[in-house]
């Protein structure tokens, strides 16, 4: 992997409109579909994917690379893609919230982010159904379609709007979820499951969640979301405070205020595998 310096601000201000460009070329695809239909195959037994995911992941990619055909790609339906040594990588769900979009229940989003050297700098995350734009550069603050975002000032669990979900493999594993759901569940004021991670941690930057967890996250649910909410004053980490990787699947993702609160919750009664 070729080293680099920081990338400038006018770098990063490249970067997001290339991001945005990426996720409104993809929301046209999308929403295209939801009026003209498109086919349904199943990866796994509750794992959808449709045309439309393909679509829009192709629009993005094209876009990406049309414009820095140096850079890395990661896509969910693609994979890696791109360049091998460039020090960007462009992390990317096309469709978060396929099993939502498949059902015609519209809460769905396409989530671009972008790491650089290992650090996530830019996250673009697009409701194409709200025209809801989040999007966030590091070190310049969170944005909903232009304004300002920041976390809530919830201060208690007890008082949580929470939210959180499940992972395609709920059926063949007990490490999914249901027992931290189900105990969270009681101490909070409400605990959601909205079927879009990016939408989830983009809420809790947007102060409309206080909190979100989730047990086996891939990349491109979180690469873009977690830049978004970090920059609305937010709180990242695994099931523990000091440790969190984008690739380590678990995330717990919160106004700050309650993080202890939630972990506490979370790592109260130990997984029993
Ligand atoms: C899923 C959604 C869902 C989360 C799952 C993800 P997909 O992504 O983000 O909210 O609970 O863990 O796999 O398959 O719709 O892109
Ligand atoms: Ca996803
Ligand atoms: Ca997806």
């Amino acid at each position: 992997m070729q080293t680099s310096k920081r990338p400038s601000s006018e770098d990063c201000t490249v970067f997001l409109a290339t991001a945005i460009r990426a996720a409104e070329a993809a929301g046209t695809v999308l929403q295209e579909h939801a009026r003209s239909g498109f086919r349904i195959d199943y990866k796994a037994a509750i794992n959808l994917v449709t045309d439309a995911d393909r679509g829009a992941e192709e629009s993005i990619v094209r876009t990406i690379l049309s414009t820095h055909p140096s850079h890395r790609i990661l896509a969910e339906e693609r994979g890696e893609d791109g360049a091998a040594d460039s020090p960007y990588r462009w992390i990317i769900d096309p469709l978060d919230g396929t099993t939502n979009f498949a059902h015609g229940f519209p809460f769905y989003s396409v989530s671009i982010g972008l790491e650089c050297d290992g650090e996530c700098i830019v996250g673009v995350v697009l409701d194409p159904v709200r025209r809801e734009l989040f999007t966030a550069v590091l070190g310049q603050g969170a944005y909903l379609n232009g304004e300002r975002l920041r976390v809530s000032i919830i201060q208690t669990l007890e008082h949580s709007l929470l939210v959180t979900g499940f992972a395609y493999n709920i059926r063949e594993t007990t490490n999914n979820n249901l027992d931290h759901f189900s105990r969270i569940s009681l101490r909070a004021q409400g605990v959601r499951r909205t079927g879009s991670a990016a939408l989830d941690l983009s809420y809790v930057a947007a102060g409309r969640f206080d909190g979100y967890w989730e047990v086996k996250l891939s990349p491109w649910d979180m690469a873009a979301g977690i830049v978004i909410l970090r920059e609305a004053g937010g709180v990242v980490s695994g099931f523990s405070r000091d440790r969190f990787s984008l690739y380590g699947q678990e995330l717990v993702a919160t106004n700050g205020h309650i993080h202890d609160q939630l972990l506490r919750a979370i790592n109260q009664h130990p997984d029993p595998h």
